[in-house]
């Protein structure tokens, strides 16, 4: 898979794409990570990417040019590729977006600055804007960065074996729900031990256990996850027998 990030800052995406699974990913020729200054874009004297708005009001105003060339320069004339822009207005990141965008030969991810960039922009070039939650960052790069993240871990080959993003918090295996609790030695730590069943080496067992564990921590941290859980017949009587009781609506497993 091949990304694309077009920003100002190109030397803040360095260390990270240069460090653990990413820096793995690329070595390994999974992904293809290319940098594009929007500067290098720029049509004027000064090479300024930005401009005061009209109308006037705060701030200054990502120019609509610069982008389109570098939008332009990064789709070459391969494969039909994804441009994203990272802005707070756009759809809220989550697993299931990353497993979408992770289906994609090439993302070209436009990183906006300042006060937003140019509507005509948008509207001519952007096929789907991304938010990574209700809060206002500097700039787009730190959501381009995680969003690159959330999708390289999810590509055949990138996570270790024994590693998998089936069973993920938020994954299909956890059901959309967030994951069991996890144990590693010691056995005891500050005066508390790993529950028995564990240790059991009874396999059946600790799955009931993980699925209950699962459940029980979903419910009480993200009961809104809840609704959208789906369960087998077999997986509803356990839960009743555990004293689980699942919200009435939305749950389409039966
Ligand atoms: N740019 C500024 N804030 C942002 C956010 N929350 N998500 C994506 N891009 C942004």
């Amino acid at each position: 898979m091949r990304f694309d990030i077009l920003t100002i800052f190109p030397d803040f995406f360095s260390s990270p794409l240069a460090e653990g699974m990413i820096r793995r990913a690329v070595q390994d020729g999974l992904v293809l990570i290319q940098t594009h200054n929007i500067r290098d874009y720029a049509t004027d004297k000064h090479a300024m990417t930005d401009d005061r708005p009209f109308g006037g009001g705060e701030g200054m105003v990502m120019k609509p040019e610069p982008l389109a060339a570098a939008v332009e320069q990064a789709r070459g004339s391969g494969v039909d590729a994804r441009v994203v822009l990272l802005t707070p207005q756009g759809r809220t990141l989550d697993q299931q977006l990353a497993e979408e965008l992770a289906g994609e030969e090439q993302l070209i991810l436009v990183c906006g600055r300042y006060e937003g960039v140019d509507e005509r922009f948008r509207a001519a070039y952007v096929d789907l804007e991304v938010s990574i939650g209700d809060y206002i960052l500097t700039g787009g790069e730190p959501a381009a960065l995680v969003l690159l993240d959330s999708v390289i871990r999810l590509l055949p080959g990138v996570l270790g074996c024994g590693d998998s993003a089936e069973n993920d918090t938020f994954s299909r295996g956890s059901r959309g729900g967030l994951k069991y609790p996890q144990y590693t030695r010691p056995r005891i730590f500050a005066g508390r031990e790993v529950p028995e069943v564990l240790l059991s080496g009874d396999h059946a067992a600790i799955e009931r256990w993980r699925f209950l564990a699962a459940v029980r921590r979903t419910i009480s941290r993200r009961p809104e996850l809840v609704a959208a859980m789906e369960f087998t017949p077999a997986e509803r009587k356990l839960l009743r027998e555990n004293d689980i009781s699942l919200p009435p609506a939305g749950n389409g497993g039966e």
